[in-house]
């Protein structure tokens, strides 16, 4: 209860435009331990660099709210020249995406040839993409009123280019997730597990950290011994200590299960992790519109909220 009351202030002041226009200027210095770079070189820079620790990347071109058709087709094309980068840089391309940001919800103009939904068809191009490269694409999640139509959008897109080129997200947090996880289960699908990261309401979510963490173990234990592509994306040591008793106990390989974690957060335990033989891969935002991202970290834990206090005392 208390952290969903501390989460709900910091993203409440954060979202007032006057605080978002004087902390863009002052924060961006910060920023940069969460984020890697404000264009794709610095995001590629980033994923040769933690390779070098035996760690993976997953590319996130931050955008959030993009408002008119254009300006989501737009992101998309950013999306598309990402891969292509990432490739010629000779990465395979793992890359998340937020449905909204290249337009979910939105009617294809009718100048283009109208018709489905413009998320859809630009979701359709970039998964199309990254597989011809051998690549992967991870549906983001957004909040409790984009899941029914995310996951709509994720069983169309496994049945055009199949399940190892696009995965999707489920969060502990939300009372209907472990019905989803199970509703999914005839596409053998590659999922990444969360705790949950937007302000939700009680019809929905649970209040209680202890209900999210338990649903958050049962989400994933049940996948793995479904057999299927587990990403166990936490920084919650606890968690992850449990998560590989439960694979030592049940038989499951190394190869069924990643853990992931978001750039700059436990890079101890990533570096670990890896040098352990597990597969390890860090969640890499990076992009001009950073602001939005960087409050959910600090919204996240209060050693954050005191890591952005120091660091503007300091300048
Ligand atoms: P929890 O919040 O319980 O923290 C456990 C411990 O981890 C803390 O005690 C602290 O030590 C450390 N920690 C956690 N967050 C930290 C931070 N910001 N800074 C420093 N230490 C921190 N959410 C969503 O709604 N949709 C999505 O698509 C995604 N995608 C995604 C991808 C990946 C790779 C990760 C790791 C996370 C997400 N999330 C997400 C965010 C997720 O929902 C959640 O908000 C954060 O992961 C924080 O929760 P933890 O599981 O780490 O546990």
């Amino acid at each position: 209860m208390i952290d969903q009351l501390y989460r709900k202030a910091v993203l409440t002041v954060a979202e007032r435009p006057q605080v978002e226009k004087l902390a863009r200027d002052k924060m961006w210095p910060l920023a940069q331990r969460f984020v890697a770079g404000e264009n794709i070189q610095s995001a590629i820079g980033a994923v040769l660099e933690l390779q070098k620790d035996g760690i993976q990347g997953n590319l996130d071109l931050l955008g959030e709210f993009i408002d008119s058709p254009a300006k989501c087709t737009e992101f998309a094309e950013q999306v598309l020249k990402l891969i292509d980068a990432a490739h010629a840089a000779g990465i395979t391309p793992y890359v998340s995406i937020k449905l909204s940001s290249v337009g979910q919800g939105k009617p294809v103009p009718e100048t283009e040839g109208g018709g489905e939904d413009l998320g859809l068809k630009n979701a359709r191009r970039i998964v199309g993409k990254a597989k011809e490269y051998g690549g992967f694409v991870c549906l983001d999640m957004e909040d409790h009123t984009r899941v029914d139509i995310t996951l709509q959008q994720f069983r169309t897109l496994v049945g055009e280019f199949g399940n190892a080129h696009v995965g999707t997200v489920l969060q502990a947090y939300l009372y209907r997730s472990l019905k989803d996880r199970e509703s999914l289960d005839d596409l053998k699908p590659n999922i990444r597990m969360v705790k949950g990261a937007y302000l939700e309401p009680e019809t929905v979510a649970y209040p209680d950290k202890a209900d999210v963490d338990q649903n958050y173990r049962r989400l994933v234990y049940q996948h793995l011994k479904a057999g299927n592509y587990t990403n166990v994306a936490t920084h919650d040591e606890k968690i992850i200590d449990d998560v590989k008793r439960f694979v030592l106990a049940h038989g499951i390989a190394k190869d069924q299960f990643e853990f992931q974690m978001l750039y700059g957060i436990r890079r101890d335990l990533q570096k670990s992790l890896a040098a352990e033989g597990y597969r390890v891969r860090a969640y890499i935002p990076y992009g001009r519109d950073w602001y939005a991202y960087f409050s959910r970290r600090i919204a996240e834990t209060p050693r954050n909220a005191m890591f952005v206090a120091q660091g503007l005392l300091k300048g």
